[in-house]
């Protein structure tokens, strides 16, 4: 096996340590460079620091540390890294800045050397504009924090060279981590598909459908990790603001990307989140907990009639089985009906719009079912003499009901299909593929399923019904269906 070649890292701040750390691992010789004097050895200290507690708790060995150790090396000045076959930089994100290190680490090393840039925003064709070798600089875009995080967006501009991309494609995959290919647009992958994450929920904020802790609930009964709002109070209002804002301005101020009111008056509040104490939440306490809401037990021995075919039907039929299913039968809609309450699964329109237009005295709507037993599952009432009744009847399935606005497509429901729609049209642009983009959201923000999956679950009628119900209440731009849907394609 070949020796591993020199690396030259430039901004040791949160990323480049972190990436630093995981070449080393891999067994290049790291050059740390950074302009804050000092910041290069303190960084090496910081990984020491960081290996101390893994060694204590046996997940790697001394000698492994100290010989990973011994191949960082801080340096006083760039030219004393000139030896390096790659560059990778993580300095401050900034267009001008970025232009001139790579001008000069151009003139610096090798002819054949790789350069690489991890930033999040700025586009490489950009970066690469005026260089003399643009063909070598690709983009390289790790995720925080880089040693545990397996997501490395490999990002071509332009002029990038699909030999070089592909080298840093295999140089990922050697670092153990899983690289996925992405053209150079604004927010790339990750950061653009995951923006209906945010934006759906500050959207219902807005509206006051219903309340952060409750739509975190329910997101986190979908699967997700961490529902939008304790996610932004995590990053930080302002960073998240800061991106969003970046994505709209890039796309030209596309009002799909519009950033919202909501958090622009927190970030002006100075209501950044866990950092600064308060965002949706107050820290340390976090979010308040779930008020139970007004709900009518099912009264024993009576019928649940499962409506509709298909995997929802399945599981509500099973759901319903102890409470005895009438039977599930053929139906227009997917649900359940109670005497004259029918709960429907929603299919983007609110509870009132289909008691209106279908003459139906009873209504309620529900969000996609939980994929965890006992999760959070939303519901709207068309009138609110059958909340109780609808809630009773969620409970009695074994979730936990929660109330909101009768707003199109409740949270679950809309949320998914904005970042299936999301991805769909950046598979359109030839951005990524859609097993790029699963894997991306899966390992970049661990999402529980890529939006592939989820288009796969849900099935592109019921997505395209979703997107244009919004459309419909809404109007406008922002809920547009991607023509890669209307299509019909599904690889
Ligand atoms: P940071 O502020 O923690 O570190 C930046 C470091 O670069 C500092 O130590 C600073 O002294 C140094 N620096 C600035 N200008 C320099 C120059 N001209 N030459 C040498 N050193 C210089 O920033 P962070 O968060 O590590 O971000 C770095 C890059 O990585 C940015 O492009 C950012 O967009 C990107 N990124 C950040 C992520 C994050 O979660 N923080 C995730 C993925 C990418």
């Amino acid at each position: 096996m070949s020796t591993p070649q020199d690396i030259l890292l430039i901004g040791v701040g949160v990323m480049g340590q972190g990436i630093a750390q995981v070449a080393a691992q891999a067994g290049h010789r790291v050059f740390l460079f950074d302009q804050l004097e000092g910041a290069a050895a303190k960084a090496r200290e910081k990984i020491a620091a960081t290996f101390d507690k893994l060694v204590a708790k046996g997940k790697l060995t001394r000698a492994d540390t100290d010989a990973t150790l011994a191949r960082l090396v801080p340096i006083a000045t760039l030219a004393d890294g000139r030896s390096a076959l790659l560059a990778i930089e993580a300095v401050v994100e900034r267009l001008d800045v970025k232009h001139s290190l790579f001008q000069q680490l151009e003139d610096l090393l090798p002819e054949g050397a790789i350069l690489a840039t991890n930033t999040s925003s700025i586009s490489v064709t950009a970066i690469g504009a005026g260089l003399k070798r643009p063909e070598r600089l690709v983009g390289m875009h790790f995720f925080n924090p880089a040693p545990l995080m397996k997501l490395v967006e490999v990002v071509h501009g332009l002029r990038t060279d699909v030999a070089i991309a592909t080298q840093v494609e295999q140089l990922a995959r050697a670092w153990g981590k899983t690289p996925v290919h992405a053209r150079s647009t604004p927010g790339f992958i990750v950061n653009r598909i995951a923006r209906p994450y945010y934006a759906e929920a500050l959207m219902l904020l807005q509206e006051r459908a219903l309340a952060p802790e409750q739509l975190d609930a329910l997101l986190r009964g979908a699967g997700f990790r961490m529902g939008p709002c304790e996610l932004m109070d995590l990053i930080g209002l302002d960073t998240n603001y800061a991106v969003t804002q970046t994505v709209f301005a890039a796309n030209f101020y596309d009002r799909r990307f519009t950033p919202s009111l909501v958090q622009r008056e927190l970030v002006e509040g100075g209501l950044y989140g866990r950092k600064s104490g308060q965002g949706f939440y107050r820290y340390p306490e976090g979010a308040p907990a779930l008020t139970p809401c007004a709900s009518t037990a099912l009264a024993p021995g009576r019928g649940i009639e499962v409506h509709g075919s298909g995997a929802v039907a399945s599981l509500l039929a099973e759901a319903a089985r102890e409470h005895g299913v009438t039977h599930a039968r053929a139906s227009a809609w997917t649900g359940v009906q109670v005497g004259a309450l029918q709960l429907r699964q929603t299919d983007g329109r609110p509870a009132w719009q289909i008691a209106q237009s279908e003459g139906v005295a009873h209504v309620a709507v529900f969000d996609e079912l939980p994929t965890t037993a006992g999760g959070a599952i939303a519901f709207a009432a068309a009138h609110p003499q059958d909340a109780a009744q609808a809630a009773g009847v969620l409970a009695a399935l074994g979730w936990q009901p929660v109330q909101m606005a009768d707003a199109p497509g409740l949270a679950v429901a809309r949320t998914l299909a904005m970042l299936v729609n999301e991805a769909a049209d950046a598979v359109l642009q030839g951005v990524c593929t859609p097993d790029g983009a699963d894997a991306a959201m899966k390992l970049g923000v661990n999402y529980p399923a890529g939006p592939f999956e989820w288009l796969q679950r849900l099935g592109r009628a019921r997505v395209v019904h979703l997107i244009e119900a919004l459309d419909a209440c809404y109007r406008g731009e922002r809920y547009r269906v991607s023509p890669w849907l209307r299509r019909g394609e599904t690889t």
